[in-house]
């Protein structure tokens, strides 16, 4: 389903002289010795997981879905990243779901929050309110918005029918509100984080909502599960991955660019920066981690990948078939001089494109590549690849000598502007 080509990698040290470090590392992640230990609950999640529960996220989501036009999945990072990443890559863009998914809780921008309150205005709406802790501030501004104009346009009553709240189990302040009101309520696990929570309620509930087959997804995800519990990291991809990315760094190449060729896969790398970033970059170490949807983005940063200074690596996020093709229509004039591509697909051109970025950066640029390929974009190879790069994360920050399940950094922010809006407490 996956694979992983580092021929192109330009390592100058052998895979294999870490074997012992790699077989140690997989009995923490698998034994739950490492740092970090209280958060692995998602290496059995795909076996493991609550079935009622995702039996009641379908039948609700079913019974939603008769009911209204969007869905407004309220999160930020990890509580939304990954539903975004999964509707995005496998419905497209401009989805003909019945079903719009608008994300909103992710920002404090007040034009973004006004613009969807206008165009929902006359829509039949849902509201999916995500957060483990229940205090996120952009996510209960947010909320505090569109459930009183869900509140005012359907009254009590119909807003308890078109809620659904993904929180903790017992703590929070979401999940007293969502008790007193009585929502539909599932549950964030205490041992998964949020940048590992897309196969947990948090993504599999709104990716339900988008007409997504999550039974499909976490099967998916359970092969993969399979497939790399293996400390040998000779034959384990997740691991070679994550390995090679880390003797890149200690090359000196301290950015790494996640490359898609499509402008659906966008978010997927979003998801993936976030995973990465937020597990590795603390106490002063750690990989850049960036993005870019070619060929778009060779009219933009192609310049530099190819002859700007050297700290970047790339990771070629390619999928072999996309989900639709088109052909490229012959022209009887040929004006724009095209017909040598007639009746090719435009997918065709897209690969060739794929192919000749990666020589030119290879090998004129002298740009490291790794490669990894997906056969197929569904709910199958997207809970698969999840736990692919999932497994891959855990091993690499591991690697580097940091606990992959952690994020202090990312309270500092928050202390200054809590102080500055007069929070009490602060
Ligand atoms: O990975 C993380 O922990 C963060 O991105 C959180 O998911 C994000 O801050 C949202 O937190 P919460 O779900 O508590 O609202």
């Amino acid at each position: 389903m996956i694979t992983l080509d580092l021929s192109k990698a330009k390592l100058a040290e052998d895979l294999g002289s870490y074997k012992e470090k790699v077989a140690e590392i997989h009995d923490m992640i698998r034994n739950k010795t490492g740092a970090g230990n209280d958060f692995l609950g998602w290496v059995e999640l795909p076996e493991n997981y609550d079935k009622e529960e995702v039996q009641l996220m379908k039948e609700t989501a079913a019974k939603l879905r008769e009911k209204v036009d969007v869905l407004l999945v309220c999160g930020i990072g990890g509580s939304y990243l990954g539903a975004r990443a999964a509707i995005e890559a496998i419905n497209g863009l401009y989805s003909d779901d019945k079903v719009e998914i608008i994300y909103v809780g992710n920002t404090f921008s007040s034009n973004y929050i006004h613009q969807v309150a206008k165009y929902i205005e006359d829509k039949d709406f849902a509201i999916n309110v995500i957060s483990k802790s229940g205090t996120t501030t952009e996510t209960s501004i947010s909320f505090r918005i569109f459930k009183e104009m869900c509140e005012k346009k359907y009254g009590k009553e119909g807003a308890r029918e078109r809620i659904v709240a993904t929180t903790d189990r017992e703590k929070g302040a979401l999940k007293k509100l969502a008790t007193d009101e009585g929502y539909v309520t599932f549950v964030v696990p205490d041992d998964i984080g949020g940048r590992y929570s897309v196969l947990t309620a948090v993504g599999l509930f709104p990716i339900a909502m988008a007409g997504i087959d999550i039974d499909e997804m976490l099967k998916g995800a359970k092969d993969a599960m399979v497939k790399y519990n293996d400390a040998n990291i000779e034959t384990n991809d997740a691991y070679r991955y994550g390995v090679a990315r880390q003797l890149l760094n200690k090359a000196g190449y301290s950015a790494e660019m996640f490359v898609t060729y499509e402008l659906q896969l966008n978010n997927v790398a979003e998801w993936w920066k976030q995973l990465y970033g937020e597990s590795e970059g603390k106490e002063n170490k750690g990989i850049l981690p960036h993005s870019a949807v070619f060929s778009t983005d060779l009219h933009s940063l192609g310049q530099f990948i190819q002859e700007g200074s050297k700290v970047l690596y790339e990771t070629i996020f390619e999928v072999k078939n996309p989900q639709n093709d088109m052909i490229i229509p012959s022209d009887p004039d040929d004006l724009d001089g095209l017909n040598y591509l007639a009746g090719k697909s435009v997918d065709y051109v897209n690969k060739r494109a794929c192919e000749g970025t990666i020589d030119a950066h290879v090998n004129t640029g002298n740009v490291p590549n790794i490669i990894i390929s997906l056969d197929k974009m569904d709910a199958y190879g997207f809970g698969y690849m999840v736990y692919f790069f999932e497994m891959s994360c855990a091993m690499s920050v591991y690697f580097l000598g940091v606990n992959p399940f952690n994020q202090p950094g990312v309270e500092v922010y928050k202390k200054n502007m809590f102080k500055l809006l007069g929070k009490p407490g602060y």
